[in-house]
C-alpha cells in the first residue's frame, strides 16, 4: 500500500487498486483514474488527455483546449463550464453559486481517526491505514475544503469524506456537500441497485446504464426500506465469480442520494453522498461541515469477491470491535409469538423452553412499557407496565438471568405516542411545523432528535433500564419516517438542516449508550430494514433485516443483502406457519435452512410445539452452534440467484478460512415434474481437498465439486422425509474435508 505524491499527481495504491488524481491547470483538481492496480509513473498524460469540442466552453480565452466539461473533476462545482452534475454548491452572501477550489497542499498521515459526531471506519492500528488529506480554498468566499481518502494495505477500499470549512467573516450556505464524486471514462457498466419496499427489502435490480441521470436517493429521514445507500457498478460480463465491478456504499443512515449521471459523451459520473434535496447547512465564519465517510471498493474478480472484501474490512474496520469476531448469541424474540398479549408468567414459560433446547437470550419486544397494549400508546413511556410485571422489569430480568438466558429490550427511543405521559410533559419534543397538522404513521409521532435535552433524556431513561435489568441486548426499532420536519429549536436559516442534524442525534444517543454500555449488543431495526446501513453498523453489530419471516420471499431479501452487508450483521429467525406475513406453509427444515445463515433467531411461541417439533428444534441449535462460526463468519458465496436464472432454485454457501468446511444451501421453491438435469457448481473450496458431503457414499475432490458440480437429484415424492413437502424444499449439504 502506498500514496505516492509527484508534483501534481496523486496516486493511491492498494493491493489491487489504483486511484489517481492531479492537480489541473486551473488549480483545480482531476480525476485520471480507478481500477486495476497499474505502475506508478510520474505522468499520466494520456490519462488526462480529451480533445478539444466545438461550442464547449473553456476556462479563459487563452486556454481554449481546457474545458471543464471535457475533464473528469474529482469534485466538480456548477457553473463553471461543467454542466454535469456537481459534488457540492456553496451560496456566497452576494446569492452567487460559484466556487474555484484551488488546490493548496497535502497531508500524509498514518492510520484513521474517527470522525467526531458521525459512525465512521478507523485503524486501531496506525499501521493498518494511510490518509491522505487535500486541501483545497476559494479565494473570493474564504471556503476552505479538505478532501479526505483512506486506503487500507489489506483491502481494496477507500474511504472518501469531505470537511468544508468557512475561513472568511460572513457566513456562507451549503446546498450540497457529497461524500464522494467518481468520475469514469465510460458507461459500459451495470448498475446493480438495491431497492425494495417493507417486508421486501434489498430486491437487487441490474440495468445496464444509459445516458442521463439515474439514482437512488431517499428523503424519508432514514436510509429506507425503498433504496438503500449501497450500489454496485459491474461490467455487462462481470459475473458472481469474474468480472471487475466497483462498490459505493455510505456510512450514513439519514437522507441520502446516489447519482449517475452518464453525459453527452458516454462518461459516467457518480455523486454519493447527503441528498441535496431540502438539505442546506449554514456556516458561519470558522464553523465547519464534515460530510459522512463513502466507501469505495474495487474487484476484477466478481462480486462474490466484492462482498467478501467489503465485509471482511466492515469487521475490521467500522464495526464496534468488542462485538465484531464474538459469536451472536442464539435468540428468541417474543413478538410474533405473542405480539402485545403477554405477561410475565406467559413469557416465563416461553423462558424455560428456550433454556431447555439451548437458546441463550431472550428478547422482550414492544409492548412491556407504560399502557402499552396495542401501538396507539406509550412510546416514550420507557418504564415497566405494571399490569404485565407487576413485580418490575428488574425481578423479570434477574428470572430470565436465573434460568441461564441473557436478556434483551426493545426500545423505540426516537418515537412519542400521544397518549403517553412524555406526551402530556414535553407536547413540544414532537416533530413538527408551527400551525400544520401532524401527519402519524403507526399512530406515532417523532421525538425531535436535534435537541439535546431530548437526547439527554432518552439517553438517561434507557440508561436507568439496562442498569436495572443487567441487560445484554437492545433491539432498536424505528417504526415510521419523518414528516412536517421543523424544529423549535433552530431558527428559520438553519431548519434545512433539520434531517442531518436529526440523525446526528440519533448517532449521539447511540454513542452516549455504547460508550457507557459497551457490553450491550444492540440490534438495529426500522421496521426490519428500513435502517439497514453502514451508519447503523458502526453501532448496532446486527440488524433485522426485514419483518417478512417467510423463508422463501426472505430467500431475495437474504441474497440481496449479502451483497453489501455480511451475514453476521443479518438477523435471521425461524417463525410459525403460516407465516404471519405471507400466509404461506413452508416446513421447519425449510425455515431453518434460510435462517442459519445469519444471526439465527426464533419467533415463535415454542410452548405451542409438540414434542417432536421441540426435539427438531434442539438438534437445529445444536447444529447451528457447531457451525456458528461458519454461518455468522464464514465466507459466504452467492451460487444460485432468485434475481437471475432459474428463480425457482437459489443457493448459496459459507465456506471457513481454512476450506476445511463449508455448507451449501439449495433451495427449490416450487416442484418441478420431470425437471432438467441438474449439477450444482460450489465455490471457494481448495481444488485438491477430498471432500464429504453429509452422508454420500462417493468422496469429491474441491475442483471436481467447483468445476464439474455435484449432481442435484430430482424431487421424488417417494424419496422425501416424513416432515417434507414437495414444494418449498431446502437442502444443506456439508462438506468436511478429509485431507
Ligand atoms: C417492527 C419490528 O421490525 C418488529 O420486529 C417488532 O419489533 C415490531 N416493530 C414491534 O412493534
Amino acid at each position: 500500500m502506498t500514496i505516492y505524491v509527484d508534483k501534481n499527481l496523486f496516486h493511491l495504491q492498494t493491493r489491487n487498486s489504483s486511484y489517481l488524481f492531479q492537480i489541473m491547470a486551473n488549480g483545480e483538481l482531476g480525476q485520471l483514474y480507478y481500477g486495476h492496480r497499474i505502475h506508478h509513473k510520474s505522468a499520466y498524460h494520456n490519462l488526462a488527455q480529451r480533445e478539444q469540442h466545438d461550442a464547449m466552453a473553456s476556462w479563459t480565452l487563452d486556454q481554449p483546449d481546457f474545458q471543464p466539461e471535457m475533464l473528469k473533476q474529482e469534485y466538480a462545482s456548477l457553473g463553471k463550464g461543467d454542466f454535469r452534475y456537481p459534488a457540492y454548491q456553496v451560496q456566497a452572501p452576494d446569492g452567487s453559486r460559484i466556487s474555484e477550489l484551488v488546490y493548496q497542499d497535502y497531508q500524509i498521515t498514518q492510520g484513521k481517526q474517527r470522525l467526531p459526531h458521525l459512525p465512521s471506519t478507523f485503524a486501531n492500528d496506525p499501521q493498518t491505514a494511510q490518509t491522505l488529506s487535500i486541501t483545497l480554498m476559494d479565494a473570493v468566499t474564504h471556503l476552505q475544503v479538505q478532501l479526505n481518502y483512506t486506503i487500507f494495505p489489506k483491502f481494496d477500499v477507500l474511504i472518501r469524506s469531505a470537511a468544508f470549512k468557512n475561513q472568511g467573516i460572513h457566513s456562507l450556505m451549503l446546498k450540497q456537500a457529497a461524500s464522494c464524486q467518481l468520475d469514469l471514462p465510460d458507461a459500459h457498466y451495470d448498475w446493480l441497485q438495491f431497492s425494495g419496499a417493507w417486508a421486501r427489502e434489498c430486491q437487487l435490480q441490474r440495468h445496464h446504464l444509459h445516458c442521463g441521470q439515474q439514482a437512488t436517493s431517499s428523503l424519508r429521514g432514514a436510509s429506507s426500506h425503498q433504496a438503500n445507500p449501497a450500489m454496485i457498478l459491474a461490467r455487462p460480463d462481470t459475473t458472481e465469480n469474474t468480472g471487475e465491478a466497483i462498490g459505493f456504499n455510505l456510512i450514513y443512515s439519514g437522507n441520502f442520494a446516489n447519482q449517475i449521471d452518464v453525459d453527452q459523451f458516454q462518461t459516467t459520473r457518480i455523486i454519493t453522498g447527503i441528498n441535496p434535496e431540502d438539505f442546506t447547512w449554514q456556516l458561519k465564519p470558522q464553523s465547519s461541515f464534515q460530510t459522512p465517510e463513502a466507501v469505495i471498493s474495487y474487484t476484477n474478480q466478481g462480486l462474490n469477491h466484492l462482498s467478501q472484501q467489503l465485509g471482511a474490512f466492515y469487521q475490521q474496520h467500522l464495526v464496534n470491535q468488542h462485538f465484531a469476531q464474538q459469536l451472536r448469541p442464539i435468540l428468541i424474540n417474543n413478538w410474533e409469538a405473542t405480539y402485545f398479549d403477554f405477561d410475565e408468567t406467559k413469557l416465563l414459560k416461553i423462558c424455560r423452553q428456550a433454556q431447555k433446547i439451548g437458546i441463550e437470550l431472550f428478547v422482550l419486544d414492544d409492548g412491556w412499557f407504560g399502557q402499552r397494549d396495542d401501538d396507539t400508546t406509550s412510546l416514550g413511556d420507557w418504564f415497566v407496565n405494571q399490569r404485565k410485571f407487576p413485580h418490575g422489569i428488574d425481578h423479570f430480568a434477574q428470572k430470565v438471568h436465573d434460568l441461564g438466558l441473557q436478556f434483551g429490550l426493545w426500545f423505540e427511543p426516537e418515537m412519542i405516542s400521544q397518549a403517553s405521559r412524555l406526551y402530556q410533559q414535553h407536547p413540544d419534543w414532537v416533530v413538527g411545523a408551527p400551525h400544520r397538522h401532524l401527519t402519524p404513521s403507526r399512530n406515532q409521532f417523532v421525538l425531535d432528535m436535534t435537541r439535546t435535552d431530548v437526547v439527554q433524556y432518552l439517553y438517561e431513561q434507557i440508561s436507568a433500564i439496562i442498569e436495572q435489568t443487567h441487560l445484554d441486548y437492545i433491539k432498536w426499532d424505528m417504526n415510521r419516517n419523518l414528516t412536517e420536519i421543523y424544529s423549535t429549536q433552530l431558527p428559520p436559516v438553519q431548519q434545512q438542516e433539520f434531517n442531518h442534524r436529526y440523525i446526528l442525534g440519533v448517532y449521539h444517543l447511540y454513542e452516549l449508550l455504547t460508550t457507557k454500555f459497551p457490553q450491550v449488543l444492540f440490534e438495529s431495526c426500522a421496521s426490519g430494514g428500513g435502517r439497514f446501513d453502514l451508519g447503523m453498523m458502526y453501532y448496532a453489530p446486527q440488524a433485522w433485516v426485514s419483518d417478512n419471516t417467510d423463508a422463501i420471499t426472505r430467500l431475495k431479501i437474504q441474497y440481496g443483502t449479502s451483497y453489501n452487508y455480511p451475514l453476521a450483521m443479518m438477523g435471521a429467525h425461524i417463525s410459525a406457519v403460516p407465516n404471519d406475513q405471507t400466509g404461506r406453509i413452508t416446513p421447519l427444515a425449510t425455515r431453518a435452512a434460510v435462517a442459519y445463515f445469519g444471526d439465527l433467531g426464533y419467533e415463535l411461541d415454542i410452548t405451542k410445539l409438540s414434542s417432536p417439533e421441540l426435539q427438531t428444534l434442539k438438534k437445529q441449535i445444536q447444529f447451528y452452534k457447531k457451525y456458528r462460526q461458519l454461518f455468522q463468519f464464514g465466507k459466504f458465496y452467492r451460487l444460485l440467484s432468485p434475481f437471475a436464472g432459474d428463480p425457482n432454485l437459489v443457493s448459496w454457501q459459507v465456506v471457513n478460512s481454512q476450506q476445511t468446511v463449508a455448507i451449501v444451501g439449495y433451495y427449490r421453491i416450487l416442484n418441478e415434474p420431470n425437471p432438467p438435469y441438474r449439477r450444482l457448481y460450489l465455490q471457494g473450496l481448495d481444488p485438491n481437498r477430498i471432500y464429504q458431503i453429509n452422508d454420500l457414499e462417493e468422496n469429491f475432490y474441491g475442483d471436481e465439486l467447483m468445476h464439474a458440480g455435484l449432481f442435484i437429484p430430482r424431487l421424488l415424492h417417494s424419496t422425501m422425509h416424513v416432515e417434507q413437502t414437495a414444494d418449498f424444499n431446502a437442502q444443506l449439504f456439508l462438506l468436511r474435508a478429509l485431507s
